[in-house]
């Protein structure tokens, strides 16, 4: 037997003034999504933005449902809809902020793991990474090169 190690890399902005331009505008969409979040049972509130190869930013956030399991995180909703109206547009970067109606959030929050992997599927089909940057509401900025760098060890196509 031997051991594997997985090692993973990350950028850590302390604030926005670090942050490249068109990022800093991604971010402030994904904000501007995150303010329009349908949370009223978690009072948890994210918002994605997705820039695609043609310039157009998509956006989206957690739409929640009585039936708690109905409801869908941010980047879902945002990457389901870019897949739907840009079919064959590659997918750039997303940018994610999240933050609680109840306390203030300034850790970082990354993509759940469902996000996760439905972010990767999109990394397979375009043959290309996406570029990801997440953060609270204020505070740090965490970027990962690619999704798959948030997920070792994923499920994909490769194995069916
Ligand atoms: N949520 C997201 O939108 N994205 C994530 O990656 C984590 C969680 C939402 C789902 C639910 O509406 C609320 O945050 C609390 O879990």
């Amino acid at each position: 037997m031997k051991d594997v190690n997985i090692e993973t890399t990350l950028t850590v902005y302390e604030n926005f003034e670090e942050l490249p331009k068109e990022v800093v505008l991604l971010m402030r969409k994904a904000s501007e999504a995150r303010l329009k979040a349908y949370a009223p049972y978690s009072k948890f509130l994210v918002g994605a933005a997705i820039l695609l190869e043609n310039g157009e930013i998509v956006t989206g956030n957690n739409q929640e449902n009585a039936s708690y399991p109905s409801g869908l995180c941010a980047e879902r909703t945002a990457i389901y809809y870019a897949g739907a109206q840009f079919p064959g547009v590659k997918m750039l970067r997303m940018a994610l902020t999240a933050g609680s109606q109840l306390q203030s959030t300034t850790t970082p929050i990354p993509p759940c793991g469902a996000c996760r992997q439905a972010i990767a599927e999109y990394e397979v089909k375009q043959e290309a990474p996406i570029e990801m940057y997440f953060m609270g509401e204020t505070g740090k900025i965490v970027k990962s090169a690619s999704l798959a760098n948030l997920l070792p060890l994923g499920f994909d196509r490769s194995f069916l």
